[in-house]
C-alpha cells in the first residue's frame, strides 16, 4: 500500500481559529444610520457605518475572513509571514489579526499612502514596503512572500470567495436584518464602491440567494478600470492609472469583481467624491473617508431618479472608513487645489439636490 502523509500539527490552527472567533464574539455589529432626507420625499437613505469596526473600516470583515480562509486552507500556520498588497485599509485590519496570532506582517502599498494608515499598521507591529507605481503592488507582494517563504494573502483574488456569501453574519445579511422594521425594509438600491469588488460580490449574491428585488449599484472613481471593464464586458480591461480615492478604483479589473451581479455602474468624478465626503461629515457629525463620498454621490443620483419617477423606497450605502485618515488629503484645501480639483461645482449639485430633490444643472 502506497501511503503519503503531509499532516501538520493542529494545535496552532485550533488556537488561531479560536482567537479569531473569540474576537468576533467580543465585537458588536456596526450601526445602520438614518441619513436625514426631507420626510415628504418618502425615500429613506441609510448608511451602514463600517468605520466603527475596531480597526476602523469595512476591511475588518475582510481581514477576518481572509485569515480564517488562509488558516483553514493550511496556507497560514505558526510562524508564517503574511504579506499583503493594499491601498492601506486592508493592511491596517490584517496587521491587527496578524498581531493577535503572533505572525509577522508586511504591507506592500503605493508610496503615496496616507501617513495615518502607515502609523496604524506600524502600531500593530506590521512593516510597510512601498512601490512607486500602484500596479507593481501585486508582483512585489508575491515576490516578498516567495522570498521569505511566507503567504501572499492576495485580497484582490480571494475577497469574493473568503466571505460566506449566503450569510454567517456577512455585511449583506446584517443590512437586511437591520432593515427589517423600516418603512421599506427591502432597499430599492444598495450602493457600494469596488476596491477588490468583494463587498459588491457578497451583497449581489446574497440579494439573489434571498430573492430580494434590491438592485446593486457600484460606484467607480476616475481612472478606475471597473467601469470600463463592465461597460465593454472585458475582464482584462486596464487603465494602468492609480485612483485618488483610496481604497476604491483600481488600474485593472480585479478578479474579485463579479460584474454579473452588478445591476448598474456609476462613474463618479474625484471632486464629487470629496465634496460629498465633506458634506456628509457635516451631517453625520464626524469626518468620513473619500470612498464614502463616492457612495453618497451615487446614492443621491439614484434617489433623484426615484423621485423623478414618483417612486418611494429605501436606499442603503456604506460609511467605509472614517475621514481622519485623510486629514492631509481630502480635508486639506491646499492638497485639493494642488490636485487641480474644484469642489464648488459638485458641492452646489449636492446642496441643490438636498433642497429640491433635483439632480444636476
Ligand atoms: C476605504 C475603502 N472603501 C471601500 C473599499 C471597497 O471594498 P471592496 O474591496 O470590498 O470592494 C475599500 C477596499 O478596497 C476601502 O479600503
Amino acid at each position: 500500500m502506497r501511503q503519503c502523509d503531509r499532516s501538520t500539527p493542529r494545535d496552532w490552527v485550533d488556537n488561531a481559529v479560536r482567537l479569531i472567533d473569540a474576537d468576533t464574539q467580543r465585537s458588536a455589529d456596526t450601526h445602520l444610520l438614518r441619513y436625514p432626507l426631507p420626510v415628504d420625499w418618502g425615500i429613506q437613505l441609510y448608511l451602514k457605518d463600517e468605520s466603527t469596526h475596531i480597526t476602523g473600516s469595512l476591511k475588518h470583515r475582510l481581514a477576518r475572513s481572509l485569515f480564517l480562509y488562509g488558516i483553514c486552507n493550511g496556507w497560514i500556520t505558526e510562524g508564517t509571514t503574511v504579506v499583503e498588497a493594499s491601498s492601506g485599509s486592508t493592511a491596517v485590519s490584517e496587521a491587527y489579526f496578524a498581531k493577535m496570532l503572533g505572525l509577522d506582517f508586511v504591507a506592500v502599498m503605493p508610496a503615496g499612502t496616507s501617513p495615518q494608515k502607515i502609523a496604524l499598521i506600524e502600531a500593530q507591529g506590521g512593516r510597510c514596503h512601498f512601490v512607486q507605481r500602484p500596479p507593481e503592488m501585486y508582483t512585489e507582494a508575491a515576490r516578498l512572500a516567495r522570498e521569505c517563504g511566507g503567504h501572499y494573502m492576495d485580497q484582490f483574488t480571494h475577497a469574493e470567495r473568503a466571505t460566506d456569501w449566503r450569510g454567517n453574519n456577512n455585511i449583506a445579511e446584517s443590512i437586511f436584518e437591520q432593515m427589517a422594521l423600516e418603512t421599506h425594509p427591502v432597499p430599492e438600491w444598495i450602493v457600494v464602491g469596488a476596491g477588490t469588488g468583494g463587498t459588491g460580490a457578497t451583497i449581489g449574491r446574497y440579494i439573489r440567494y434571498r430573492r430580494h428585488a434590491t438592485r446593486l449599484a457600484v460606484v467607480d472613481p476616475e481612472n478606475s478600470a471597473f467601469f470600463g471593464g463592465y461597460e465593454t464586458g472585458d475582464p482584462g480591461y486596464q487603465t494602468g492609472m492609480p485612483s485618488r480615492i483610496e481604497g476604491i478604483g483600481r488600474p485593472r479589473v480585479e478578479p474579485s469583481f463579479i460584474g454579473q451581479v452588478v445591476d448598474r455602474m456609476i462613474e463618479v468624478p474625484d471632486a464629487a467624491s470629496i465634496a460629498a465626503a465633506r458634506q456628509a461629515g457635516r451631517v453625520v457629525g464626524r469626518r468620513v473617508g473619500g470612498s464614502t463620498g463616492t457612495n453618497l454621490w451615487g446614492a443621491y443620483g439614484l434617489i433623484a431618479q426615484m423621485l423623478a419617477a414618483g417612486r418611494r423606497g429605501s436606499v442603503v450605502t456604506l460609511i467605509c472608513d472614517g475621514g481622519d485618515r485623510y486629514a492631509g488629503t481630502y480635508f486639506d484645501d491646499a492638497w485639493v487645489a494642488g490636485q487641480g480639483m474644484d469642489l464648488a461645482g459638485p458641492a452646489a449639485v449636492i446642496e441643490k439636490f438636498l433642497a429640491t430633490g433635483i439632480w444636476g444643472g
